[in-house]
Parts: C-alpha cells; sequence; structure tokens
C-alpha cells in the first residue's frame, strides 16, 4: 500500500516522540520493537521500569532503544501537577490531586506532551476509549477554531472504490450523537485529515437513510442541515447530503438519485448520522468486507493523541504510531 509507505518514510524522517501508556502490554511490547527496528520513531514507555523488562524477556522482545519512564517516580511529577492545576484551575483541581492522577499512565502521558517532552501519544490496547480520550480532552484541548474531537479511519477497500480504493469513514469513534453543527465540524475535519494524510481530493458524502429528500425525518434534516453549515465553514469543500451509501458510493445509482452532485457516486469521505452507524459501518466494512482498517485517527485536537481498538493487532499498533508521528510532524513543524 503506497499510502502507508509513505506514512513510514515520513515517519522515519521525522524521528518523533511518542509516548506510549500501556508499557508493560504484549502486543505494544512486540510493536515497540518492529518500530525500534524501522526506526519510525523514538518511543518512551510508561510503567515500572522492572516490568517492563520482565514482560518484554518474557515474550522475547529486544525494546532496547526505548525509553522507559516510572510516572509514580519521574522527577518532572512536580512541573506536571503545576501544569494541571493552572489548566483546571476553574474545575478547582487541587495539587495533590493532580499528583495522584499523575500515577495514572493516561494522564501522565498528555501531561508529557503538554510540557514539551514527546511529541504525541498511543494507548488504548488495554483501556477503554473513555479513559484514553477524557484526559487528553482535559489537558491538551481542542485545536484553535475546532470544537469537536473526531474520529477517522481509512479503509482499504475494492481499488474502484474511492481514491485508489481508500475510504475515509467518521466518525468511528468519538461522538455518540453528533448535532448538525458538530456533524459539520466532523466532514470539514474529515476532509483535511484525508487531504493531509492520504493526499485525496475530498468529497465528502454525508450518509443517511434517504437521499435528497426521498424521505421525510427530523434525522435527514440534521444531515440537510449539517451539510449546509459544513459548506458555510469551507465554500470550498465538495460535499453533499443527505444521501444513502450506494448513492454516494456507486456511480449509477448517484447518478440516477442525484444526477446533480459532483460527490454521489463517487464520494470518497463518507460521514456517519452517528456514532452507532459510523462504529458498525467500519466494523462490517472491515470484518466482512476484509477492509484493512487503519485508525481511529483522532482529529481536532490540538496534539496527537491516538487511540486504539482492545482488539487492536500488532500491526495496528506499529501503523498507529507511524500515524501519530505523521500528525506530530505537520503540527509542529
Ligand atoms: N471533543 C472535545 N472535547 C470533548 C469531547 C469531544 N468530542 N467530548 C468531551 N469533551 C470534553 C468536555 O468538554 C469536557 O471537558 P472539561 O472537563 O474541560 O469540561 C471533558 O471532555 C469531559 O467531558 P464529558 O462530557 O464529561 O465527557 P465524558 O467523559 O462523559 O465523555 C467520551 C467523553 C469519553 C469521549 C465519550 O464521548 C465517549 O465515551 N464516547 C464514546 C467512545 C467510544 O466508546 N467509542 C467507540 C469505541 S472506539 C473504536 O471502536 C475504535
Amino acid at each position: 500500500m503506497e499510502i502507508l509507505k509513505r506514512i513510514y518514510q515520513n515517519a522515519q524522517k521525522y524521528q518523533k516522540r511518542i509516548v506510549l501508556p500501556e508499557g508493560n502490554e504484549p502486543r505494544t511490547l512486540r510493536a515497540t520493537e518492529i518500530v525500534l527496528n524501522q526506526k519510525l520513531a523514538q518511543l518512551i514507555l510508561l510503567g515500572n521500569p522492572e516490568e517492563i523488562y520482565k514482560a518484554a524477556e518474557e515474550i522475547g522482545v529486544n525494546i532496547e532503544g526505548a525509553t522507559i519512564i516510572d510516572p509514580k517516580t519521574d522527577s518532572n511529577r512536580g512541573a506536571y501537577a503545576d501544569l494541571m492545576v493552572e489548566i483546571r484551575k476553574s474545575k478547582g483541581l487541587t495539587r495533590e490531586e493532580a499528583l495522584e492522577l499523575l500515577n495514572d499512565p493516561l494522564y501522565f502521558a498528555p501531561l508529557m506532551i503538554k510540557n514539551g517532552d514527546a511529541d504525541g501519544e498511543l494507548a488504548g490496547a488495554i483501556n477503554a476509549t473513555g479513559d484514553v480520550l477524557r484526559p487528553a480532552f482535559q489537558y491538551i484541548k481542542t485545536l484553535p477554531g475546532v470544537s469537536v474531537v473526531s474520529g477517522a479511519f481509512l479503509m482499504f477497500v475494492d481499488p474502484h472504490f474511492g481514491h485508489d480504493g481508500i475510504l475515509v469513514f467518521a466518525d468511528c469513534a468519538v461522538m455518540p450523537d453528533p448535532d448538525e453543527r458538530q456533524l459539520a465540524e466532523i466532514a470539514v475535519t474529515t476532509a483535511r485529515t484525508a487531504k493531509a494524510i492520504v493526499g485525496m481530493d475530498p468529497r465528502v458524502a454525508m450518509l443517511s437513510f434517504s437521499t435528497m429528500g426521498s424521505a421525510q425525518h427530523p434525522l435527514v434534516d440534521k444531515m440537510v442541515n449539517a451539510t449546509r453549515i459544513a459548506r458555510e465553514m469551507d465554500p470550498e469543500l465538495k460535499i453533499d447530503g443527505e444521501m444513502q451509501l450506494d448513492a454516494a458510493l456507486i456511480p449509477e445509482v448517484g447518478r440516477l438519485k442525484a444526477p446533480d452532485s459532483e460527490v454521489a457516486g463517487r464520494a470518497n469521505i463518507l460521514v456517519f448520522p452517528g456514532l452507532e452507524s459510523a462504529n458498525i459501518g467500519y466494523k462490517l466494512v472491515q470484518r466482512l468486507g476484509k477492509a484493512e482498517a487503519v485508525g481511529p485517527i483522532l482529529q481536532g485536537m490540538a496534539a496527537p493523541i491516538n487511540d486504539l481498538s482492545r482488539g487492536c493487532s500488532v500491526s495496528d499498533i506499529v501503523n498507529m504510531v507511524a500515524i501519530t508521528a505523521n500528525q506530530a510532524a505537520a503540527l509542529f513543524e
């Protein structure tokens, strides 16, 4: 896959510092060995050093070259606690509470980034999405002008579809029930991600069970309004909706159901109406359609922090380290 090759080459070039809070998790350790061998990034593993080395030895992986930091004893704890208290002043966070939170690698990692000691974070092999994201939302926050973090997947499908066989799905990971403004923002930020990472010319389909007014329902209105708001946010963006999945992807159906659309029949970005349909949708395509799914790539955060599915494989982790490193390079240089 050309795209992944390019992502790996960029990662090798920039050598970003990626922190992995699940430092003694076996798939993470196996991925660490591969990332270091392929020189995709500098890695920081969080946890008790003895436990990490023991876990690595047990599965026979070499993690020499990784930096290991114990959040419970690290000399930066004081500085990080001060930062936390400053950032959460309005929430009344005390220094004692901050120091307690820093024992948790999922809090320690975003603070490393905030303090300039790491460039990106990847976690989620053994932690639920919410537990990975909450500290990131609280301490890293969103990019200026963005209010919503969302998660996109690159889906490697049949080459007849999308951008040479790549479709981008969103939001498959974060917002359970986005309103129309949030959906518009998801559409605009996903188009930016697709452009930056895949180099595609975005054509965004706002999905529904109706195409161009074939059904009347408040859920349909929501996608129509989201499309309108997205156009206001980015007048250059090729976006259309509401439309059904077949109208978005199949040229003959697109021509029939939405003859005037520049997106219908050749969409390369699919924005789903909510997290239920998006998360189920990407897993259907991945598991039944045998598509490789790379992501979720979190977008809209002020620094690159990505979340893995707990069902992830070692190669998923390696791919996501490379993607996180690419995001760090684009954000910080
Ligand atoms: N973007 C930016 N900030 C956000 C977002 C968002 N999408 N959602 C919440 N926040 C912020 C809030 O503003 C708040 O900030 P504050 O403390 O400074 O005021 C903070 O995060 C916590 O907000 P809550 O509303 O309390 O959020 P909560 O922790 O209840 O939920 C969460 C956030 C965990 C992300 C929730 O939306 C969630 O669980 N989403 C589903 C995740 C999931 O399970 N995905 C599917 C699996 S992923 C996969 O399969 C690949």
